[in-house]
């Protein structure tokens, strides 16, 4: 079956099933990782961040109880105190210069400023049944997918489903690349990230954000494939849809001689370094609740709240540099390798 979820978000059609599709604003982009380097700031590069606004530097999970801390979050539902991030992908100007690249509201989204569209699914996408039982993250549940110093292919195959979609319009689902579209995309780039979606369900973390979670061991999340014995616990699957607006960028001079524009804020023009970062941070047992409910994109169970609203829903900046002219270097002087 081919799927668009285009034709989901105008509600063409609405089966009974656990599939939550939620928009959030942007939070905050600024150089800051409390995950992989917490306490530092700035970081290693710029990140986007999207959610509850206790987000900071640092978040030791013994202590930083994101449900508890937050007075809002930048998404729909205003349970979800989750923080999610990616990178931030710059245009390279023909003069070496960089200038960042805005991101954009989805069909029936508009007027949501930055941010990301956000899924939580207990089967495939297409999959309008969604009948299968997942378990909820915990508190202090945090993961990370993708690999910032990654910039080739092979490197990139061991992460199903980190995507890109070169969008002709906002309804644009297919094809997927893993490496950034080599030809200009009138309707922006959309970047994906799909978390790995089996637990050991004994650890909220590991050393590098990974080993505590993995892949189906056959087929994939979206076939039913079963969970390893070392990470028995099927968890939801979360995706994050970014939608970079390039627009301004399409000039197909960039895209010459197989080459095209964009970096990320890791210095990489690959695309095989995207990456995403989760820490969980819904109130009590509301997502478990989502998840068991009979829902579709809408969840009658959920607190909502408007785009207004969620677009004020700010961190200040704490890092305190220019991330917006165009700039002689990436934030942090990444090179471009
Ligand atoms: C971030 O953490 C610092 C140090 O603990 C604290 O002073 C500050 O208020 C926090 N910022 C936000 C926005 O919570
Ligand atoms: C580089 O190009 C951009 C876009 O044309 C321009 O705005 C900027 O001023 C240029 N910077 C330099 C240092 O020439």
């Amino acid at each position: 079956m081919k799927f668009n979820i285009f034709a989901v978000a105008s509600g063409l059609f609405a089966p009974a099933s656990a599939l939550l599709r939620f928009g959030c604003s942007g939070l905050t982009v600024q150089r800051l990782d409390p995950l992989v380097n917490p306490g530092m700031n700035p970081s290693a590069h710029l990140h986007q961040i999207i959610g509850g606004n206790s987000f900071n530097a640092s978040m030791p999970p013994e202590t930083h109880d994101l449900a508890a801390l937050s007075t809002c979050t930048s998404c729909q539902f205003t349970e979800d105190l989750s923080n999610y991030w990616t990178a931030v992908i710059f245009y390279r100007g023909k003069n070496g210069t960089f200038k960042r690249v805005p991101q954009m509201a989805q069909a029936g989204m508009e007027g949501t400023q930055g941010g990301m569209v956000v899924y939580y699914m207990t089967d495939a996408l297409f999959d309008t049944a969604q009948k299968s039982t997942v378990t909820a993250f915990k508190p202090g549940f945090r993961m990370l997918v993708g690999d910032a110093t990654y910039r080739d292919r092979e490197q990139a195959r061991k992460w199903r489903q980190l995507t890109y979609i070169c969008m002709e319009n906002q309804g644009t689902r297919a094809p997927e690349t893993i490496g950034f579209p080599t030809k200009p995309c009138p309707g922006g780039i959309m970047a994906n990230h799909r978390f790995p979606t089996c637990w050991d369900g004994k650890n909220l973390d590991s050393p590098n954000h990974q080993d505590h979670v993995a892949y189906p061991e056959s087929g994939t999340f979206e076939s039913g494939g079963p969970c390893p014995a070392t990470h028995p616990v099927r968890l939801p699957q979360i995706l994050l849809e970014t939608v970079w607006d390039t627009r301004a960028f399409n000039d197909p001079a960039d895209f010459a001689n197989g080459k095209q524009p964009f970096v990320w804020s890791t210095g990489d023009q690959t695309g095989y370094s995207s990456h995403a970062d989760y820490m969980f941070g819904w109130k009590d047992n509301s997502l478990q609740k989502a998840m068991d409910g009979h829902t579709y994109v809408s969840a009658p169970m959920l607190k909502t709240q408007s785009i207004a609203q969620q677009n004020k829903c700010k961190v200040p900046d704490m890092v305190g540099e220019d991330i917006d002219s165009w700039l002689t270097n990436l934030p942090g002087a990444n090179p471009v390798v």
